[in-house]
């Protein structure tokens, strides 16, 4: 077996056990049944999914001076999708199992029902993966939207906004973040695939002749976002696809895949779209998008490097890379070896008994820490049992306030990997928990 590889076999099973146990996930409407592949985020999971595109946010938009956010809507008008080539082309072949009637995505079944292992199946046909709406109290042509089924085309329409706006000039970058829906034949594994997602993706705006040497940079720069934030790299890997898998936009596109329990799968895709979208879009609307460099004298249309990122699948791989099991004093614990900037709290608050005389001084440790990090505070069973919950959901430290902290003004700090503790001055808490945390 590939050492990428977990060697257990149920560790989707225990992940997706622990985010419903402690709150990282609820399938949706649940009280009545649930609705098949959606998902609501707990509160552990919001804290965490915020995280992950805070960490996104911050690295491709913060920290760089060519890279700048929109936040475009969700709903849009059918033009839009048919200059994007999504109305033509954005098709998955469904096909139906003769004997059970169940239905499936042809490419994903190998000839054999999953259901009840029938090879008869009719013939494929192609099924458009966009929600359809209607937009306004009056049906019919005219009314009809669609639910973005990528963040994308955001970018391109707004291109000349974005242009005027900033007066940026390529290679520039126009990141968003946000939810994108497709109505999937076969959703599966947990939040690998559902209906709503949530996407990360930027599109960088270059002169053409510079396209290549962009999309092998981004390709590195996204490969090393993930090792960055504690992905080993034993389950990362790129894949270059072949020329005829290809979508319909791409001139090129390598996947940052990663090794989840089924196998090497897509974790993000980084794509040369080419001059497309611009085009289609300048074509389809009229309004040119393009740009006038006017130390050459020279109008022409950017080429587009995107690197296109899961939020929600992006959360399912970290949770799945720092799930372990190990042994404590000789009992077995699950911890989550989350980066701190990842996981749902950073720091928790655990007095050390319930009695009245360590709740001021905890309440003030929560108040000094609040504002600096994600904070929980437990006063309730054992300290051992406390410390298990904390590890469990990847809490890095843990403070424990005890009865000399009320002589010595002083508490314990607990990590998470080591569980090794050291007394620290709550003079000094902070610096101290900024230190470990390379934050000064
Ligand atoms: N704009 C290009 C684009 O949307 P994509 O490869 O179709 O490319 C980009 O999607 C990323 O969005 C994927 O790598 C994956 O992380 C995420 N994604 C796509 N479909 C998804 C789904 N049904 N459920 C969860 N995440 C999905």
């Amino acid at each position: 077996m590939d050492s990428a590889f977990e060697t257990d076999p149920e560790l989707l099973e225990k992940v997706i056990n622990l985010a419903k146990r402690r709150g990282f996930t609820f399938q949706s409407a649940e009280i009545y049944g649930g609705f098949r592949s959606t998902y609501d985020y707990g509160p552990l999971g919001v804290n965490m999914l915020r995280n992950v595109k805070a960490a996104w946010w911050r690295d491709m938009v913060q920290l760089r001076q060519d890279v700048v956010g929109i936040d475009a809507a969700i709903l849009g008008p059918p033009a839009v999708w048919a200059a994007s080539g999504h109305l033509e082309t954005f098709t998955d072949p469904l096909v139906d199992c003769r004997t059970c009637k169940e239905r499936f995505r042809e490419d994903k079944i190998d000839g054999v029902c999953p259901n009840c292992g029938s090879t008869q199946f009719t013939e494929a046909r192609a099924f458009n993966l966009m929600f359809k709406t209607q937009a306004g109290p009056v049906e019919g042509e005219g009314a009809t939207a669609y639910l973005r089924p990528e963040t994308a085309q955001g970018m391109f329409t707004n291109f000349n906004n974005v242009l005027f706006t900033t007066r940026k000039k390529p290679p520039f970058g126009v990141a968003q973040v946000g939810k994108s829906f497709r109505n999937e034949i076969t959703p599966q594994n947990f939040v690998f695939r559902t209906r709503e997602f949530e996407q990360m993706e930027m599109e960088y705006f270059v002169p053409p002749a510079e396209a290549d040497e962009w999309y092998r940079y981004w390709i590195d720069v996204r490969y090393n976002w993930y090792l960055g934030l504690g992905i080993p790299s034993d389950k990362l890997r790129l894949h270059e696809h072949a020329t005829e898998d290809l979508s319909h936009y791409s001139r090129g596109t390598t996947d940052v895949e990663f090794a989840y329990p089924w196998g090497w799968d897509e974790l993000e895709g980084v794509a040369n779209r080419g001059d497309y979208d611009l085009t289609q879009h300048s074509n389809a609307s009229g309004t040119k998008l393009e740009y006038f460099d006017q130390t050459a004298n020279e109008r022409y249309t950017p080429y587009v490097i995107e690197p296109a990122a899961g939020a929600t699948r992006a959360m399912m791989a970290f949770l799945l890379a720092a799930y372990h099991e190990d042994v404590v004093e000789g009992e077995t614990r699950t911890v989550l070896r989350l980066d701190w900037r990842l996981a749902p709290y950073q720091v928790a608050v655990l007095p050390l008994s319930k009695k009245p005389e360590l709740e001021g001084v905890s309440q003030e440790v929560l108040s000094l820490l609040q504002p600096h990090f994600a904070c929980d505070y437990d006063v309730t069973q054992s300290i051992g049992r406390r410390y298990r919950r904390q590890d469990e959901v990847g809490t890095p430290y843990c403070i424990t306030v005890d009865f000399d902290s009320l002589e010595d003004r002083a508490v314990t700090v607990r990590d998470r990997d080591t569980t090794l503790q050291v007394r620290v001055p709550i003079a000094h808490l902070l610096a101290a928990l900024r230190e470990r945390t390379n934050q000064n």
